[in-house]
């Protein structure tokens, strides 16, 4: 059943190449256009939404972040993210106006069906991404997308993340193309893109001994810290939530502009710093973040697109990301970060697929 795989997570994480594409066949035609036969938000209704919410818990919230990024900058409407527990009980402005977006692996998350009714019970139109066909978040919501990512067994969640995040691509696109906020030209740039992705990830997936080997070197740290900006922010928040709930190993992730803002303290000789670097305009500014720590003692590990040999010498040790367009790069750079938590939580006897105290699917809030 785990297909010659030691653990399910490692199996989950190697079908990452065809659930992706599971994911987005069939929705993009003739270069850019998209279908999605269950979004039916027109034109004309999208012309009315002036705000979107996107809700939702643990890495689906992190899969939410991206949605932030991406969606503000295609089709420029603003996107607040928020976690379920907290949109439920602060009463949040929610109208006609709103359109809510909830995202789910199982679509049976207690705070999350919450949430969705608040948004419902206030006139938000709702479309819900969900891998679970049939689950209670599916029949609930206006719209659904489903992920095609398989069953997910590992509590750790790796596939899910990734077709969410191409079901937000997809989402961002069609939105944005019926606002006419970006040509199709560039539309068609990012879809080739993300058709280019599986077979990019499976070569890095060919060759994942490396982070192997670093996690056999680093599995006893006693802390460890994720380092972003923008789209990568978003991605060291996943990365850091993997590592902790199945290593146990304490880490944060911080947006890299806010080390200097207190976490600074925390870095001394040896700690250990996940830094990603794949967006180009934030790149020098990751340079200055990574000196930071290095110049503390810090020991950074840090992932950039192939190509990109400015961290050499300057970091303990770079590992290269096969190029991808940084607009969608998060697929391709969590990767390494969920191989990463994976191996070390083997090295320390961890019980990868089980992680004590977490279930699957929190049904009670
Ligand atoms: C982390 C993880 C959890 C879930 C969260 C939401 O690996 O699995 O953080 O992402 O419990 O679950 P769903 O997506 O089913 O609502």
């Amino acid at each position: 059943e785990k297909g010659g795989y030691e653990h399910f997570m490692l199996k989950e994480i190697h079908e990452q190449p065809k659930a992706i594409k599971d994911t987005f066949r069939g929705r993009i035609v003739d270069g850019c256009d998209i279908v999605l036969d269950d979004l039916k938000i027109t034109k004309e209704q999208l012309a009315n939404i002036d705000k979107i919410f996107i809700v939702a818990c643990g890495t689906a919230y992190h899969a939410g972040i991206v949605g932030k990024y991406t969606i503000e900058k295609f089709a420029r409407i603003p996107v607040e993210v928020d976690i379920a527990s907290e949109f439920r009980y602060r009463n949040p402005i929610i109208n006609e106006r709103t359109l809510t977006i909830v995202i789910s692996q199982s679509g049976e998350t207690a705070d999350t069906i919450a949430a969705l009714k608040e948004a419902k019970s206030h006139a938000s139109r709702v479309i819900a991404i969900t891998n679970v066909v049939g689950s209670t978040v599916s029949r609930e919501a206006d719209d659904v997308i489903y992920t095609w990512a398989g069953p997910e067994i590992a509590v750790a969640s790796t596939k899910a993340y990734t077709t969410q995040l191409v079901a937000i691509y997809l989402i961002a696109l069609d939105l944005a193309l019926k606002k006419g906020t970006i040509t199709r030209e560039y539309a068609a740039e990012i879809c080739e893109g993300l058709k280019a992705l599986p077979e990019k990830i499976q070569n890095f997936l060919d060759n994942k001994d490396e982070i192997q080997k670093f996690a056999s070197e680093h599995y006893n740290t006693r802390d460890v810290f994720y380092l972003g900006r923008g789209l990568d922010y978003a991605v060291a928040m996943e990365g850091s939530l993997k590592l902790k709930e199945i290593s146990y190993i304490h880490s944060e992730a911080y947006a890299a502009g806010e080390l200097k803002h207190g976490t600074l303290a925390l870095i001394e000789d040896g700690t250990l710093t996940i830094a990603i670097a794949t967006q180009e305009n934030l790149f020098e500014k990751m340079l200055s973040n990574i000196r930071e720590v290095t110049t503390r003692g810090g020991y950074v590990l840090a992932f950039v697109m192939e190509g990109n040999t400015q961290l050499e010498g300057v970091v303990g040790k770079v590992i290269y990301l096969p190029e991808t367009l940084e607009e969608i790069a998060p697929i391709m750079a969590v990767v390494p970060l969920q191989l990463l938590a994976y191996y070390m939580a083997v090295d320390k006897g961890c019980d990868v697929d089980k992680p004590r105290n977490l279930a699957k699917s929190v049904t009670v809030e």
